[in-house]
């Protein structure tokens, strides 16, 4: 039985550990590129081109969210800033409403920062090495990587969560992959495997499988190109690699909230440029709005959302108020407007809020 790879105490320790499954060493990248050829997505709407910009955007989108969700968001957000100058001039509010419900918003503020400096110190051209990418706003080593293979066909190693399930199953990697010392040994795992040609097929083969075959759950590893060699399948552990954190309870975060109406409208504030809904709009919170003296209270409801770092347990109280009168934001500097509820859709704000806003509609 082969040894498993375990994390490494140095350098030279993970040399010599990498050649532990030499057969899966010197198979993988041909039987992934080759597989992708048949198997593999070919008509994403990002493949379609070799626009840096294009490509850019696709990656960032798709970095905490789904192929199938990100898809109508990218065309939307094409439609509207062609190019990244559109982009880089147009105010953060529109990017952040057109970005509502993709979540993880400083995405959004590291999208519009980047299209700045692309614009302002780079004539408008995005560098073609993964190097200078990940130099940029919200460009990680593994995006830049992306970003410089599929536009500039440059050869960088990927390593995103669904890449370090395969190589954590296919080369029996233990250990959990985020950890410093296996995240090290992984992206040199990933670097090793690189071929010399092929970098696109084989970078979205990375993907295509992690995403379509080698998945968290229910693996299908009856049409895997690596099962022959496959650690994780050969010792039946694919259920069990990659080795999981134990997740701690989501902190709880309350508040309290006013969802005022009139007919039409719904008042909103703007949160402040900085912190986890920085830039967005938002309910006001209950302490920060005087409402006139003719509101009428509605009810009560309890909100509960998960977000990635905490819960949200929040009180909402629904008021109405006349159209000719307006609440008023106690602190001057808050900004807090009327905003047609028809466009709640549209609307820069948190998933939980805009589901209420919807449903008011
Ligand atoms: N996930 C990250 N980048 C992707 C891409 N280019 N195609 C499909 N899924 C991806």
């Amino acid at each position: 039985m082969r040894k498993p790879i375990n994390a490494p105490a140095t350098p030279a320790d993970c040399a010599v550990e990498l050649t532990t499954n030499i057969a899966g060493l010197k198979k993988f990248a041909g039987a992934l590129v080759r597989w992708q050829k048949k198997h593999g997505r070919h008509d994403l709407p990002w493949q379609k081109t070799r626009d840096p910009y294009r490509i850019w955007l696709s990656e960032i989108m798709l970095q905490q969210t789904q192929v199938q969700t990100v898809i109508p968001y990218y065309h939307r957000f094409l439609e509207r800033f062609p190019t990244v100058s559109a982009l880089a001039t147009a105010p953060l509010s529109d990017v952040l409403a057109l970005w509502a419900g993709l979540g993880y918003y400083a995405r959004a503020r590291n999208l519009h920062a980047c299209a700045q400096v692309i614009v302002n110190k780079h004539q408008a051209h995005f560098p073609d090495n993964s190097v200078q990418l990940a130099e940029l706003p919200g460009i990680g080593r593994s995006t830049a990587a992306a970003i410089s293979a599929f536009a500039f066909g440059q050869r960088a190693a990927i390593l995103d969560g669904n890449v370090k399930r395969v190589l954590c199953r296919v080369f029996g990697i233990t250990g959990i992959p985020t950890a410093t010392a296996v995240d090290r040994q992984l992206w040199q795992l990933a670097e090793t495997l690189l071929p010399s040609k092929d970098v696109e097929a084989y970078t979205q083969g990375l993907m295509d499988l992690g995403a379509t075959c080698c998945t968290r759950t229910k693996a299908q590893c009856d049409r895997c190109p690596m099962v022959d060699f496959c650690e994780a399948y050969q010792t039946d552990r694919v259920s069990e690699l990659p080795h999981r954190k134990t997740r701690p309870t989501l902190p709880v975060r309350s508040s309290q909230v006013w969802l005022i109406r009139d007919d039409s409208h719904v008042w909103l504030e703007r949160r402040q440029a900085c912190g986890i809904w920085g830039g967005l709009l938002s309910l006001p919170d209950a302490d920060s709005v005087e409402l006139p003296r003719n509101a009428q209270k509605l009810d009560t409801r309890q909100v509960r959302h998960k977000f990635t770092h905490f819960e949200l347990q929040a009180e909402v109280t629904r008021y109405r108020i006349r159209a000719t009168e307006s609440p008023t934001a106690r602190n001057p500097h808050r900004e807090l407007d009327a905003y047609p509820l028809t466009e709640a859709e549209d609307l820069a704000l948190p998933t939980p809020w805009r589901k209420l806003l919807v449903a008011e509609t």
